[in-house]
Formats: C-alpha cells, sequence, structure tokens
C-alpha cells in the first residue's frame, strides 16, 4: 500500500515537471516607446529588444482627442499579464480634457503595432488575448483536477488495500 502511494507521488511529481516545461513561453518582442507624438513615430523609434521574461503582453496606450481623433500620445510597453487584463482593455475619457485613452493588450510578438481608437478596436486587438485568457481558466482547473483525482484514486486503493 505504501508503495502504491510512493508510485502515485511519483507520477504527480513527473506530471508536474512537465506541465512546468510545457506553460513556459519563449519571450515575447513588443513595440516599445514613451509618450510618442503618434503611432508612425512610436513604431518607427521602437527598438527590437524581447520583453523580460515575466512580461508576457504587450500593452498601447493611445490618448488622441476625442474631437478630431488626432493623436497625443502613444505609449507602448513589455507588461506583466495582471496590468494587462480584459479589466484593463478599452476606452476612458482623460480627466478634465477632450483626450480619450484606449489600452490594448495582446500577447504575440510585435502584436502592438496598430493602436486603438475605439472600445471595439480595443478589445478587437487585445481578442487572441482574451481567448486565451478564457483558455487557460480551463488549462488551470485540468491542472487542478488531475492532482484532486489522483487523490481520490489513492483514497480508494487505502480503503480496498
Ligand atoms: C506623426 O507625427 C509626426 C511629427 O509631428 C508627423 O510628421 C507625422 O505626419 C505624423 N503622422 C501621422 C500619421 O499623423
Ligand atoms: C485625474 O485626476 C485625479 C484627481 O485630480 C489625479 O490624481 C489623476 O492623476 C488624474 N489622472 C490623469 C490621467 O490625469
Amino acid at each position: 500500500m505504501l508503495s502504491a502511494v510512493f508510485f502515485i507521488g511519483a507520477i504527480m511529481g513527473l506530471r508536474a515537471s512537465h506541465i512546468h516545461v510545457q506553460f513556459t513561453d519563449d519571450a515575447i518582442t513588443c513595440y516599445t516607446c514613451q509618450g510618442m507624438q503618434n503611432n508612425t513615430l512610436c513604431n518607427k523609434w521602437a527598438p527590437d529588444i524581447p520583453c523580460p521574461d515575466a512580461s508576457t503582453v504587450c500593452k498601447t496606450v493611445h490618448v488622441f482627442s476625442g474631437a478630431d481623433g488626432v493623436s497625443v500620445s502613444v505609449t507602448k510597453m513589455c507588461a506583466l499579464p495582471e496590468h494587462c487584463t480584459e479589466a484593463h482593455v478599452g476606452c476612458n475619457a482623460v480627466n478634465n480634457t477632450e483626450h480619450i485613452e484606449c489600452v490594448s493588450c495582446c500577447s504575440k510578438s510585435y502584436c502592438n503595432k496598430p493602436v486603438p481608437y475605439t472600445a471595439s478596436t480595443s478589445r478587437e486587438l487585445s481578442m487572441e488575448l482574451l481567448i486565451s485568457s478564457s483558455t487557460s481558466h480551463l488549462f488551470s482547473f485540468a491542472r487542478l483536477a488531475v492532482p484532486m483525482i489522483e487523490c481520490i484514486f489513492v483514497v480508494l486503493l487505502c480503503l480496498f488495500a
């Protein structure tokens, strides 16, 4: 019975190390600029440097005039996933100005070339990330479910030993 527990433990250990490799992404590269006047200038300037490992998302912040749509400021950066979620995506009026700020987030190299102008373009540009974040919820459930099933299996083994 004890050896059965060790055996299951070894399987779970193997599985955990396998998951670790499977879920590690390679570093991505984002267009990166700070407060450039418009998107053309930002993309032209952006240096081609991979993001730090933990920054798996590209974030774009576009501020433009609500009156005529002319860009005021474009900022693009590598971001931690928790700083670039569905809650961050979209557009807001900037305090006491006629400026609007739209944010988009995505997770493939060079995915942040375009800038968002509306709530729907913010979502469109972020779509691939929004979809993959809902599937990663699914994965994290699966990762939880497998050890749970194995635990139940061990308990059953003990009961019938
Ligand atoms: C971006 O800004 C530069 C500098 O002001 C200007 O020459 C260029 O025409 C602008 N590009 C667009 C697409 O607005
Ligand atoms: C908006 O106003 C608040 C309070 O006046 C201020 O703390 C904040 O920095 C402002 N935000 C922007 C984006 O200007």
